[in-house]
């Protein structure tokens, strides 16, 4: 039955029709918007995490989380064609799967997006901190990092830590900015994208030629092999691309603005498939520029003779990563770090001030993009309306905005970067799996629709997205794993209470009128 609660593509259409958004976002402006959203935590930061896990096998990793992307932003590339609406994964599947795995998808999105912009604040924070240690300035230590957490299904933080301040500020920073109605127009979007381009150009210009007379730091290839999806540890090449798999998440930003896109049609897909193909390119340079320059073996136990596990508590109080020359697996911001490292201060301060400026346009973006999920969603009638309230001076959702930037401090505040950023991918992997199922399932349903743009090859491509998907999610650890079904499991528990009963298809009511409160994305 619930499977039969369908909201037809045309009402999604229609009510797009009557609530549209302003259009006036170009393929220029789209990807950089893309690009925007991509870069950041994920190659400034969990680089070290991926050495952890993969050794210099890491650069493998990036290839991996980068097909799967590629794949699955092909399958979004038609979705958002056809359906060129906010709400991303959540109104396709809507459209195509019912409104239970809908809300399903919605509800593993808050995963993505809110514990995502948890886990680039916390990324931002140690920048901040590496940058004024840089000019001597030295933060308390127990206020710049979580609580040490040893809870079998949950570890991390540091001895010593309590919480992470810097990533509370910055989160309630963007919070207030998000209130007031702040976008960041196309103007800042694009120094932005600017400044971490210039910065990674120069990490590879530096690094890179380096590569040359170390060819050593390549050996081992893959010392903790390639991984084992169903074991629980998510090491290997496999489990550190299930990782990195976050340094490519933001891509379908690109199409959650598919609303407020000129020519969406043909604007979209270009918009997100060149993003991510700069992306990869820069990626894929940057990583084999680390491993040459300054080597990414991971670190060992001596007592133990076993691989610490990343980011965690004994790694960083390990002897290994309290020496001067730390490898890069303990560094907080492993870019700048190599740069320190291997050339003068002067650079690794200069990326080190890139990532500090342009982290927090992420943080704003994966914020933004929740709140838009959350807004459809209750629209739809699926969360309370109240969640949708107007701030009648600013007109924005403004209590939607609060809300998730209490959730998103709180997590930023006790919880280490690749504890975050693993459980943002779980959702995340599901909501991709999602679309590559219903890219399929609207093929056979809906054939004869006009679908602007076509997966290429689709009978392949969805299958290899769904598969990657798969893959990478049983290469998490155990911990993230077992958060994503907790997580999946409460969300029945509530459908079940409140969506069930109070959607507009449950109700018989055609979708609202009220306000939308949503001004546009840039
Ligand atoms: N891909 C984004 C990042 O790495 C979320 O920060």
């Amino acid at each position: 039955m619930i499977f039969g609660r369908v909201k037809s593509l045309d009402s999604i259409l229609a009510t797009a029709e009557k609530k549209s958004l302003h259009r006036s976002l170009g393929v220029f402006q789209l990807t950089m918007l893309g690009v925007g959203a991509v870069i950041g935590t994920g190659i400034f930061v969990l680089t070290a995490t991926a050495a952890q896990k993969a050794g210099p096998g890491m650069i493998m990793s990036f290839v991996v989380a980068g097909a799967v992307c590629v794949f699955a932003a092909l399958c979004y590339s038609e979705l958002a064609s056809m359906v060129p609406v906010a709400g991303s994964a959540y109104t396709y599947s809507y459209a195509v799967m019912g409104e239970l795995m809908a809300w399903l998808v919605g509800w593993a999105l808050i995963l993505e997006y809110a514990l995502g912009a948890s886990a680039v604040a916390v990324g931002w924070s140690g920048h901040i901190v590496g940058f004024l240690d840089g000019f001597g300035i030295h933060l308390p230590h127990a206020l710049t990092v979580g609580p040490k957490i040893d809870w079998g299904f949950l570890e991390g933080g540091e001895v010593g830590g309590f919480i992470n301040l810097p990533a509370v500020l910055v989160t309630g920073f963007v919070t207030w900015l998000l209130v007031i109605g702040t976008k960041e127009s196309a103007t800042v979007n694009s120094v932005l994208v600017a400044i971490k381009i210039i910065a990674l150009t120069l990490f590879a210009a530096i690094t890179v030629p380096m590569i040359f007379g170390h060819t050593a730091n390549f050996a081992p290839f893959t010392p903790r092999g390639w991984g084992n999806p169903l074991g629980s540890t998510g090491t290997g090449v496999l489990g550190a691309a299930a990782s990195i798999f976050f340094a490519y998440v933001g891509f379908d930003a690109v199409s959650t603005a598919a609303e407020e896109t000129k020519n969406p049609q043909r604007n979209v897909p270009i918009g997100l498939i060149a993003s991510l193909a700069i992306c990869t390119v820069f990626y894929i340079v940057v990583a084999a520029g680390a491993i040459g320059a300054y080597g990414a073996q991971p670190v060992m136990n001596p007592a133990t003779g076993q691989y610490f596990v990343e980011g965690s508590p004994e790694l960083y109080a390990s002897a290994a990563c309290q020496s001067a020359t730390a490898p890069l697996v303990c560094s907080k911001e492993a870019l700048a770090y190599v740069l320190r490292q291997v050339s003068s201060p002067i650079f690794g301060q200069i990326v080190g001030l890139a990532a500090t400026i342009a982290l927090p346009s992420v943080v704003l973006l994966m914020m933004f993009g929740q709140t838009r999920v959350f807004f459809v969603m209750a629209r739809d009638g699926l969360l309370p309306a109240g969640l949708s309230k107007v701030h009648p001076r600013y007109k924005t959702p403004y209590v939607v905005t609060i809300v998730t930037g209490v959730v998103v401090a709180v997590a930023a505040a006790f919880l280490p970067v690749g504890t975050l950023a693993d459980y943002s991918n779980s959702g995340t992997l599901f909501a991709f799996a999602m679309v590559s199922v219903g890219v399929m399932v609207l093929r056979v349903t809906d054939k004869d629709r006009k679908r602007p743009f076509r997966t290429p090859a689709v009978w392949v491509v969805a299958p290899l997205s769904i598969l990657g998907c798969v893959v990478l999610f049983l290469s998490l650890n155990i911990q993230s794993k077992v958060l994503f079904f907790a997580w999946t499991a409460i969300g029945l528990v509530l459908y079940y209470l409140y969506g069930y009963r109070r959607s507009n298809i449950a109700r018989g009511v055609m979708d609202s009128d009220d306000e939308t409160g949503s001004a546009p994305l840039v």
